[in-house]
């Protein structure tokens, strides 16, 4: 952070913004391009200029804190008022100036930037500034990976749009408001933790706010591939079944695509609408596996738009108890993880990040990830693709968020649709979870009924699930999952602290489970915290003995239990919480992590990766295909 004395300044711009009627919580960006991650792209990322903005003097109307967008006075005036130039002539009203304000690295939490930022939550105003010329009759998107949490952009004076939403990526067509020179590009960010949020006013992990991903400029041909899915077909996996979704200027038209390696092409014709359907039968394709992550070129093409993916193929079903790939029965031999690099502090978010994590769970032997509490960047579902690492998805309905609240719903929907949307075509993905330990009451019931079905309607080909909790209320040691969602789930998954939160280890060996024996069940968290190097007894409280301890009853435990079919211990590495304090162990950190915040490994780290090697063998499967 350059200039790193923090200018506090008061930033006080009119600005004048047309908030679509209606569209209270519901973002203003476009539909999300599908695959950008192959797209050609011009980053944005690097030094941006910043102001904070903590009273919201730019947002909002100090007289009756109404925001400017929402005022009659200004949300209908014709005349754009937030741009340098009309801050130039109103000097005299304007205390603040981009040019001369400190900068902040985007992509980049603020927190991690600035001692003075580690804990703000409040607004903050970016700045940045390019030139782009798009070629005859292109379009341009303002594409952002992900930002924390009101994201609301301006370009060159004029509102572009706003997303709600810390961890989901949303784009912006542009085309119409660039110039070739000088385009200032402001985006102010809100991380505030609000009633109607989605997470909102607590969790147990850090709230970093900013642009906390890569922001990019995405040329598309004047009639482009705007989204797709292509995998097997779920009913027949003789074939190959999806659509192709073409957006711009000739919505009917031809497409193409093509997997050269697998011989396979097809051409087809879009309706009215730009949508084609289709199922390509294939005589011989190599399927995906865990160990043996086979993906294919694929291309689709629409006019003179030519769009590359790489996807694996592969089948996943429950069938009982047992989860099936490829028609092979499978044990998850997961870890949970959090989006942070422990060493460096902040949001994880680079490639050489995701093969940190990746280095630490291949270390550890395992075939599956709990990407936790929310939907994680791009780099990782991509790279788990390459490694052969399943994964589960979510979102931040996480503890006590309103559920009786259509704001936060329509938050929840919106971070669940652009997930399953990013996400549906790479097949490391096969749980998408829609809750973390909520409370068992009717609002919440519907509400993750509801979040089930909008995922199932994108994508029925994948498992849903939830981090449910369980109790042993009613019978003495005797350990079930009482919740009704229970019932909606195809993986049944719960967290559970036996022998941490819930007695000593010794109390594992104490209770049985009571569970249904038709499905899956699996263990989306368990553990306990030990400070690295801290050692004594295996009965005190955060040593790596304890720990150490506490894993070895844990899957003395599980492992009787016949219906277990995977885990994702909590978690793979110490990470930052504002709610954890306890002086010289904690010190703001959750200690749980297998590894610490130094990156290195404690005891108990290796009874887990003992048992995931025993689990390995006992699970061996053919690749067949
Ligand atoms: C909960 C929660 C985690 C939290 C963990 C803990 O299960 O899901 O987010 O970090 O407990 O207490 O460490």
């Amino acid at each position: 952070m350059k200039n790193s004395i923090l200018s506090f300044v008061v930033l006080a711009v009119f600005v004048n913004i047309h908030l679509l009627i209606g569209q209270t919580n519901q973002t203003l960006s476009e539909p999300l391009l599908q695959n950008v991650y192959n797209r050609e792209a011009t980053s944005l990322n690097g030094n941006w200029k910043y102001v904070i903005d903590p009273y919201e003097t730019g947002y909002r109307n100090h007289r009756n804190w109404i925001p400017f967008d929402q005022m009659e006075s200004t949300k209908n005036s014709a005349k754009p008022y937030y741009t340098d130039k009309v801050i130039e002539e109103r000097w005299d009203r304007v205390e603040y100036n981009f040019n001369t304000s400190a900068e902040a690295k985007v992509p980049g939490d603020w927190n991690s930037q600035d001692p003075m930022l580690l804990y703000y939550e409040g607004s903050l105003w970016y700045r940045t500034t390019f030139d782009y010329d798009i070629e005859n009759d292109n379009r341009l998107f303002l594409y952002f990976e992900g930002a924390n949490y009101q994201a609301d952009v301006y370009l060159n004076g004029k509102r572009v749009g706003l997303h709600l939403g810390g961890f989901d990526p949303f784009n912006f067509d542009i085309t119409n408001a660039v110039k070739s020179k000088g385009n200032s590009l402001v985006v102010r960010i809100d991380n505030r933790r609000e009633k109607d949020r989605v997470p909102n006013y607590t969790t147990d992990w850090w709230n970093y706010g900013g642009i906390t991903r890569d922001v990019k400029l995405i040329e598309v041909p004047a009639t482009y591939v705007e989204d797709y899915v292509i995998q097997l077909d779920k009913d027949n996996p003789k074939n190959i079944k999806g659509y192709v979704q073409v957006a711009g200027k000739v919505l009917k038209n031809k497409v193409t695509i093509a997997i050269p390696e697998a011989k396979i092409s097809f051409t087809g014709a879009t309706d009215t609408n730009g949508r084609v359907e289709f199922t390509i039968p294939f005589k011989k394709i190599k399927k995906w596996y865990p160990k043996r992550p086979k993906l294919y070129g694929v291309q689709i093409k629409v006019d003179k738009d030519v769009l590359n993916d790489q996807i694996g193929f592969r089948t996943i079903e429950t069938n009982g108890a047992d989860i099936l790939l490829n028609g092979q029965s499978i044990f998850l031999r997961g870890i949970s993880l959090h989006e942070e690099i422990p060493m460096r502090i902040g949001r994880a978010k680079s490639i050489e990040d995701a093969q940190t994590q990746m280095r630490w769970v291949k270390e550890l032997n395992c075939n599956f990830i709990r990407l936790a509490h929310y939907p994680h960047n791009e780099n990782m579902p991509r790279l788990a693709d390459k490694l052969g690492i399943l994964l589960w998805e979510e979102i931040p309905v996480y503890w006590g968020i309103d559920y009786e609240d259509p704001k936060a719903f329509s938050q929840a929907k919106s971070q669940l649709e652009t997930l399953v949307h990013r996400d549906k075509n790479r097949a490391s993905v096969i749980v998408w979870s829609v809750a973390n330990e909520t409370p068992d009451t009717e609002s919440r019931l519907e509400f993750l009924r509801q979040l089930k079905k909008i995922a199932t309607d994108i994508d029925n080909t994948r498992f849903i699930s939830a981090a449910l909790e369980r109790n042993e209320k009613d019978e003495q040691d005797v350990v079930k999952i009482p919740d009704p969602f229970a019932a909606d789930v195809d993986m049944l998954a719960c967290n559970e602290y036996i022998g941490w939160y819930s007695g000593l280890p010794e109390k594992c060996d104490q209770v049985t489970w009571k569970l249904p024996d038709n499905k899956p069940f699996f263990v989306s968290e368990f553990g306990g915290g030990a400070l690295y190097n801290h050692h004594g007894d295996k009965l005190t409280r955060w040593t790596e003995e304890y720990q150490e301890y506490l894993y070895q009853e844990q899957i003395k435990m599980l492992k009787k239990i016949p219906t277990l079919r995977g885990m994702t211990p909590w978690i793979l590495a110490d990470f930052r919480s504002p709610r954890r304090n306890l002086p010289i162990i904690q010190d703001g950190w959750n200690r749980k992590g297998l590894i610490s915040d130094g990156g290195f490994k404690k005891k108990a780290f290796y009874v887990l990766k003992a048992y995931y090697d025993e689990m390995e063998k006992i699970y061996e499967y053919v690749i067949k295909d």
